[in-house]
C-alpha cells in the first residue's frame, strides 16, 4: 500500500506471505503483506490514483460509508477504511480477486465487506453510501451510464472516478446533427468510442472509452453536478472527483 514502512497488524510471516502471493496465478493490486513481502513488484498505478484521490479526501473520513466498485484485491477498500471510513463494501465479480481481497482483509485486520456481484446489478440495492470509489471500472462496463445513474441514486455525496479516457486531440470529432433545426456540425467533444472486441490492450473486457466531456456529462446526468478539475495521471488515464452536494466532504478545489 502507500504506507511502505507500516507493518500490517496481522502479518502471516515472510514464508507464508510468499506462499500466499504464489498461490494465485496473478495479482493486479500491489499490496504490502508485511515482512518485506508485496503482492507485486514495482509500483502499482492504483497507488498514484490513491495519491490523487487523497488530495480531495479529508485526513479522517469520520465514519463515512464507502462503496468500492470493481474492488479487485481491495486496495481502495482497505485504504478508505484505514483513513477512517465506517461501512466499506467492495463489489467485484471475479472470484479470484475476491479471494485475494479476503486474505488481504485478514492481514490488514479491517472490517470490509466484499460481495461477488456485477456492477450492472446495483439498481436493486437499497443501502446508501456517502462515497463511491469508481476506479478502473467505467471502461469495463457495457452500460456505464446506467451504472453511474444507479450509483447516483444510492450515493449521498461524492464519487472518486478514474478511467481510461480519450485525450484531447484536434483530430478527434464527429459530424452529427446539432441545433434547432438540427444540421450536421463537426462536434469535437462529448464522445465515447465503442470497443467491440479486444482492440484496447488485447483485453476483451474493455467496452467504452469516453472523452473528458463525456465523463463530465455522464457524471452530471447521474446527479454528480459539482465537478473537480479533470486530471490526467497518464496520457489516457483520467481522474476526477464529483459530488451531488455543494458542501461535499471532499475538497473538490484541492483536487487539481
Ligand atoms: C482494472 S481493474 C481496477 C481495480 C481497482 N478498482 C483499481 O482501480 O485499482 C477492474 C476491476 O473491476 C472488476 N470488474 C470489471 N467489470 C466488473 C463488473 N461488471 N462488475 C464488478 N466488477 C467488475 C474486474 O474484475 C477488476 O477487478
Amino acid at each position: 500500500m502507500s504506507h511502505d514502512l507500516v507493518e500490517p497488524p496481522k502479518p502471516l510471516g515472510r514464508e507464508q506471505s510468499l506462499a500466499l502471493v504464489a498461490s494465485f496465478p496473478s495479482w493486479y493490486h500491489r499490496i504490502y503483506l508485511g515482512d518485506g513481502v508485496w503482492t507485486l513488484g514495482g509500483r502499482g498505478f492504483h497507488e498514484d490514483v490513491w495519491g490523487q484521490f487523497s488530495k480531495a479526501l479529508p485526513a479522517d473520513l469520520g465514519g463515512r460509508s464507502v462503496i468500492d466498485v470493481g474492488s479487485n484485491a481491495g486496495y481502495f477498500s482497505v485504504e478508505t477504511k484505514r483513513r477512517g471510513a465506517g461501512r466499506v463494501l467492495g463489489i467485484e465479480f471475479i472470484d479470484m480477486y475476491l479471494q485475494q481481497a479476503r486474505r488481504i482483509r485478514e492481514i490488514w485486520d479491517v472490517d470490509v465487506e466484499y460481495r461477488q456481484s456485477d456492477a450492472h446489478t446495483l439498481s436493486g440495492m437499497q443501502e446508501r453510501f456517502d462515497l463511491v470509489v469508481f476506479a478502473g471500472i467505467l471502461y469495463h462496463l457495457k452500460n456505464p451510464l446506467q451504472v453511474l445513474e444507479d450509483l447516483g441514486r444510492i450515493c449521498d455525496d461524492a464519487i472518486l472516478i478514474e478511467t481510461e479516457a480519450i485525450p484531447d486531440d484536434p483530430r478527434n470529432g464527429v459530424v452529427v446533427r446539432q441545433g434547432v433545426p438540427a444540421v450536421p456540425e463537426f462536434k469535437r467533444k462529448g464522445m465515447m468510442a465503442f470497443i467491440e472486441r479486444d482492440e484496447l490492450n488485447g483485453d476483451g473486457s474493455n467496452w467504452w472509452v469516453p472523452d473528458v466531456e463525456c465523463v463530465m456529462g455522464m457524471l452530471r446526468t447521474a446527479g454528480f453536478v459539482h465537478l473537480s478539475r479533470p486530471v490526467f495521471l497518464q496520457p489516457t488515464r483520467l481522474c476526477m472527483v464529483a459530488s451531488k452536494r455543494a458542501d461535499s466532504l471532499l475538497d473538490l478545489a484541492a483536487f487539481g
